[in-house]
C-alpha cells in the first residue's frame, strides 16, 4: 500500500471515559460501595487499516499484538474476538495519565470498543467481550466501576451486586495530582486480597467502616457540607494506608495538599503512587493547589453538576 492509499483509507475512532472514585476503592472490589464520577473523553482510539501486521501505536513507538507490551497484548487479546476486514493500525490518545489511578485502561477498553464497531460496520461485534478482554489483562477482579464510567459517564455510587446508582451532587472543586508512579492495578488489587485472605477479621471492618464513610461522605455532598467531606476522604486514605496501598509519594502529596487549604486528601484508584485527590472550598483554591505542584503534575477539575 502506498503513503496515498494508506491516507485515503477509512479511519473509525471511538471515545471513552477517565473516573475519578472519590470515596471507597478497593473495598468496593470486595462489595462494599464507592463514590466515583466520570471525567469526560480518557481516551480517544484510532484505527486505521494496514498493510502488515496489527499494532499499536504508543508515544514509545509501534508494539506488534505479539511484543510484550501490556497495551499490545491487551490489543491482541480484544482482536481475538473480532473478525477484522483487514490488520489495523491503533493509535490511542489519553487526556489523563495512564496507569495513575484515572481508569485509563478502561477509556482505552471502551474507545477501542467503539472504534472496532465503527470500522466493523455494518457488521456488527460484541464490544463487551473487547472491554472484558483488555480490562483483564491490566486488573486483578475489576469491581467494574472503571468499564461502568467510562462507557456511561456520570456520578454516582456503585456496588458488584446493584450497578451504578447515579446522584444529583452539586458541583464541587477538586484537584487531581499525579505523582508520577506507575503501578499495576492487577498488583494493589492482590495485595489487599491477600490481606483479606490472611486477616478476615481485621480487613474485613475496615471494607464495612469504608462502606460507611462512603454512605456519609454521600450525604454530607448532598447537603453541601465540605468540611465533614473532607474529613471523610482523610479517614479513608488513612484505611487505605493501613490495607498497604498507600505510598510514601502518595502520603506527600496528600500532606502538601492539605497544607495548602485543601479540606480532605486521599489516593484515588489502586494507590501504590498514581493520582491523588483532594476537594477544595472554590475553584481559586483548586488553581492554587494545583499550581503548587510541579508544572503538569496536576490540574483542577468539578465534579458533580452546576446547581
Ligand atoms: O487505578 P485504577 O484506575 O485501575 O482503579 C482501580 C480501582 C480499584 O477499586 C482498586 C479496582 C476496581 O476494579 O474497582
Amino acid at each position: 500500500m502506498n503513503g496515498a492509499d494508506q491516507v485515503n483509507r477509512p479511519i473509525a475512532s471511538g471515545t471513552g471515559n477517565a473516573k475519578v472514585i472519590v470515596l471507597g476503592e478497593h473495598a468496593v472490589v470486595h462489595g462494599s460501595p464507592a463514590l466515583a464520577a466520570a471525567m469526560t473523553n480518557g481516551c480517544e482510539v484510532k484505527i486505521e487499516p494496514w498493510d502488515g501486521p496489527s499494532h499499536v501505536l504508543l508515544a514509545e513507538g509501534a508494539f506488534e499484538c505479539a511484543s510484550n507490551h501490556p497495551v499490545a497484548t491487551a490489543l491482541g487479546r480484544a482482536l481475538a474476538n473480532v473478525e477484522l476486514p483487514t490488520p489495523v493500525r491503533v493509535t490511542p490518545h489519553f487526556s489523563v495519565p495512564v496507569g495513575a489511578g484515572l481508569g485509563s485502561s478502561a477509556a482505552f477498553a471502551v474507545a477501542l470498543s467503539r472504534a472496532l464497531a465503527s470500522f466493523c460496520a455494518p457488521r456488527t461485534l460484541d464490544r463487551g467481550l473487547v472491554v472484558q478482554a483488555v480490562e483483564g489483562c491490566f486488573h486483578g477482579r475489576p469491581s467494574g466501576l472503571d468499564a461502568y464510567l467510562a462507557e456511561q459517564g456520570g456520578i454516582g455510587s456503585f456496588t458488584r451486586a446493584e450497578g451504578f446508582t447515579p446522584l444529583r451532587l452539586p458541583a464541587l472543586n477538586f484537584v487531581v495530582i499525579n505523582t508520577g508512579i506507575q503501578r499495576e492495578t492487577s498488583t494493589q488489587v492482590n495485595r489487599v486480597s491477600d490481606l483479606l485472605t490472611r486477616f478476615p477479621n481485621i480487613v474485613s471492618p475496615i471494607f464495612a467502616t469504608i462502606a460507611e464513610i462512603v454512605r456519609d461522605g454521600i450525604r454530607f455532598w448532598q447537603n453541601n457540607n465540605l468540611k465533614d467531606l473532607g474529613t471523610c476522604m482523610n479517614i479513608n486514605q488513612g484505611l487505605l494506608d493501613a490495607l498497604g496501598v498507600s505510598h510514601p509519594a502518595n502520603q506527600r502529596a496528600v500532606e502538601l495538599a492539605r497544607a495548602s487549604g485543601a479540606l480532605g486528601a486521599k489516593l484515588t484508584g489502586a494507590g501504590g503512587g498514581g493520582c491523588v485527590l483532594a476537594l477544595t472550598d472554590c475553584a481559586e483554591t483548586a488553581d492554587r493547589i494545583a499550581n503548587g505542584f510541579a508544572s503538569g503534575a496536576a490540574f483542577a477539575t468539578v465534579l458533580g453538576e452546576d446547581k
